[in-house]
């Protein structure tokens, strides 16, 4: 059986998405749900299910990311992960952090990569008129959101939407998209997943 953390700094909604996934005849089980806010609702969710959780405050650290670093590296070495999946983790990780698990860890990000790195990923596509949006899991590597690509959603962008609106409609394929990459990746198999929000809604 594999061992999945889970690393997030919100709510925890693709986390919790990863673990309910996690059942029966699935190949891998949570280890570890662990953040850099300790009052992340993604926590209080974890623990509720009886996962094992730890947060390292970021805060503290301000100005010495490797000391930060280190720090998370406590729990996370402990739990032996075999795959680590970034789930909404909001601090940028350096490359020395990146190494020690480069090849076991993903990253889902909130746009159609290589589009849109970086924050505000919704307004920056509603500005520049884009008619399709998405959603990307790669494997990370040192440079942000970027990485070979392990799977890709595709949405479109409908009348009247707002960052948030888009937002939620990408949402709704995150929670797809992940746990589909996780067990393909579990089992060794790194075919890029694709999905479209059209056919899956038409589908259901
Ligand atoms: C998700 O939309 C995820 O793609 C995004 O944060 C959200 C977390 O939601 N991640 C990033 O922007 C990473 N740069 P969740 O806590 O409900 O899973």
């Amino acid at each position: 059986m594999k061992r999945v953390a889970i690393l997030l700094s919100g709510g925890g909604s693709n986390m919790a998405r990863l673990v309910q996934s996690m059942t029966g005849d699935h190949p891998a089980r949570p280890c570890l749900v662990l953040s850099n806010d300790p009052n992340a609702g993604g926590l209080v969710r974890a623990r509720n299910w009886g996962i094992a959780t730890a947060a390292v405050d970021h805060r503290p650290f301000a100005g010495d990311r490797a000391a930060f670093e280190a720090a998370l590296s406590g729990p996370l070495r402990a739990a032996r992960p075999d795959v680590i999946c970034l789930a909404g983790f909001m601090r940028i990780l350096t490359g020395d952090f990146i190494a020690e698990w480069e090849g076991r860890m993903l990253n889902i990000h909130p746009s159609l990569l290589p589009s849109y790195r970086g924050l505000r990923t919704h307004a920056r596509a509603l500005e520049a008129g884009e008619r399709d949006v998405g959603c990307t899991v790669h494997e990370v590597i040192p440079d942000l959101d970027a990485g070979p690509i392990l799977g890709q959603a595709r949405v479109p962008v409908l009348e009247g939407d707002d960052p948030a609106t888009l937002a939620a409609r990408v949402l709704t394929m995150e929670h797809q998209l992940y746990p589909a990459v996780l067990y393909r990746y579990v089992l060794g198999d790194r075919t890029p997943v694709i999905m479209d929000w059209t056919a899956d809604n038409r589908a259901s």
